[in-house]
C-alpha cells in the first residue's frame, strides 16, 4: 500500500503573513490518510516550518543546488534545507527546466544531492504540448527518467524518491490531462522503474500535477498508478487545498 502524498509548490508566492495564515490553517485540520506536504519560497521556509510544527504536515523546498556549499551566488544546499526540517525537495520542476535550464543530468545530480542530505527528491517530468503532438510523450518522460537511473546509487535513492508526472501543457492553463491519459504515462513510468529496481518501482509514490483541482482531483486519484497530486495555484488557498487532500486520502 502506498500512502498518497499531496505536496503544494507554492512557486514565487506569499509573505510571511500569508504564510503563517495558509500553513496554520492546513495544519489546523488535515484530513488522515494522506500526508501533506507544504512547499515554500525559500525565504519562508521558517515562518512555515514554525506554523506546522507539532502536526504531521512536512515542508519541503521547490528546488536544490547539485553542490554542497561554496561560491555558488543565489544558489541553497540540501544540507541548507535539511536545517528547516525539510524532508523533501522538488528538483525538475518544469519552470526550472524551461526558464532556468536544469537539464536532466543537472536534476539527476540534484537528485543525488537531496538525497545526500536525507532529503527525498520530488523529481519532476513531463512532455510540452508539441512533445505530445509528436507522439513522443513517453520518449521524453523516459528519457528524463532515465538520468535518474542512470545515478550509481539507485538502490538507496529510490526507495526514498517520489516521481511527480507534470505534462507541461497542464500546469497553470486549467487544461489537465484526462485521468486515463495520466495513467497510462505513470504506468509507463513504473514500468520503467520496474526494469531497474522491481520493488523500489512498486512502492514508489507517483504524484500527478497540472491543474489539479477539488473537482477533477477524486477521479485522477482513483487510478491505479496515480498516489497523489503536485499542486500549484490551488494549494494556495486553504480550503482548495484541503479539498484535495481529502481526495487523495
Ligand atoms: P498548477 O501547477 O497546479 O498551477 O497547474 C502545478 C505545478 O506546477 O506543480
Amino acid at each position: 500500500m502506498r500512502t498518497p502524498l499531496v505536496a503544494g509548490n507554492w512557486k514565487m508566492n506569499g509573505s510571511r503573513v500569508m504564510a503563517r495564515e495558509l500553513a496554520g490553517a492546513i495544519a489546523a485540520a488535515p484530513p488522515a490518510g494522506v500526508e501533506i506536504l507544504l512547499c515554500p519560497p525559500v525565504s519562508l521556509l521558517e515562518t512555515v516550518a514554525q506554523a506546522v510544527a507539532g502536526s504531521a504536515i512536512a515542508v519541503g523546498g521547490q528546488d536544490v543546488s547539485e553542490y554542497d556549499s561554496g561560491a555558488y551566488t543565489g544558489e541553497t544546499a540540501a544540507s541548507m534545507l535539511a536545517e528547516f526540517d525539510c524532508r523533501y525537495v522538488i528538483v525538475g520542476h518544469s519552470e526550472r527546466r524551461q526558464y532556468f535550464g536544469d537539464t536532466d543530468e543537472r536534476v539527476a545530480a540534484k537528485a543525488a544531492a537531496a538525497h545526500a542530505a536525507r532529503l527525498a527528491p520530488i523529481v519532476c517530468v513531463g512532455e510540452t504540448l508539441a512533445e505530445r503532438q509528436a507522439g513522443t510523450t513517453e520518449a521524453v518522460v523516459c528519457r528524463q527518467l532515465d538520468a535518474v537511473l542512470a545515478l550509481g546509487n539507485i538502490n538507496d535513492l529510490l526507495p526514498r524518491m517520489v516521481l511527480a508526472y507534470e505534462p507541461v501543457w497542464a500546469i497553470g492553463t486549467g487544461e489537465t490531462a484526462t485521468p486515463a491519459e495520466a495513467q497510462a504515462v505513470h504506468e509507463v513510468l513504473r514500468q520503467r522503474l520496474a526494469a531497474s529496481a522491481a520493488e523500489a518501482a512498486g512502492a514508489m509514490r507517483i504524484l500527478y500535477g497540472g491543474s489539479v483541482k477539488p473537482d477533477n482531483a477524486s477521479e485522477l486519484f482513483q487510478k491505479a498508478d496515480i498516489d497523489g497530486g503536485l499542486i500549484g495555484g490551488a494549494s494556495l488557498k486553504a480550503d482548495s487545498f484541503l479539498a484535495i487532500c481529502a481526495h487523495a486520502a
